[in-house]
């Protein structure tokens, strides 16, 4: 018997076309991917964010035009948007941070645990920052 295999059975599978195109909004990312991908943007808005308030923190700390004009800056409503934003950016980052950790020390890898403290994650971050963003009203 031949040891040599012949020149068909070497023939590889045609590769796809590349560059494949990858349409983000067909693809359903499951609840632990979206907890994931929210979690890296939370992470660089607040990256983001501290230029932005150390900015503002210099001004009010200046004189007390600066300062009044720091809360009036802080006091509309487009600024306690992106203040909720930011605050839901900590919490959510915070939590999910916390399950990474815990992750990566080997707690609740497995598919159905890593599904539940996905959504506990994210749960917790969206009522804590309504609870606390009702301060800011
Ligand atoms: C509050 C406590 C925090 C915890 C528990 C935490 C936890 C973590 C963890 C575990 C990762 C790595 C995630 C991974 O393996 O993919 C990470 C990434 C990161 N964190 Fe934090 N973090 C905290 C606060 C912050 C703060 C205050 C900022 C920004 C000012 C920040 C910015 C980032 C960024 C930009 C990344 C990289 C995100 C990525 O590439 O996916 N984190 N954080």
């Amino acid at each position: 018997m031949s040891s040599q295999s012949s020149p068909l059975s070497d023939r590889k599978p045609p590769l796809p076309p590349r560059p494949v195109f990858l349409d983000l909004w067909r693809i359903r990312l499951p609840l632990p991917g979206v907890v994931s991908i929210l979690h890296r943007i939370s992470g660089v808005l607040m990256v983001l964010a501290i230029p932005i308030s150390a900015w503002l923190f210099g001004m009010a700390v200046t004189s007390e035009t600066g300062f009044q004009r720091a809360t009036g800056w802080l006091n509309s409503p487009l600024i306690k948007l992106l203040l909720l934003v930011l605050m839901w950016s900590f919490l959510h980052h915070l939590f999910a941070g916390i399950r990474y950790l815990l992750m990566d020390l080997g707690y609740a890898v497995d598919l159905a645990a890593a599904r539940r403290t996905a959504a506990l994650a994210a749960g917790i971050a969206l009522v804590a920052t309504l609870i606390l963003g009702g301060g800011l009203l």
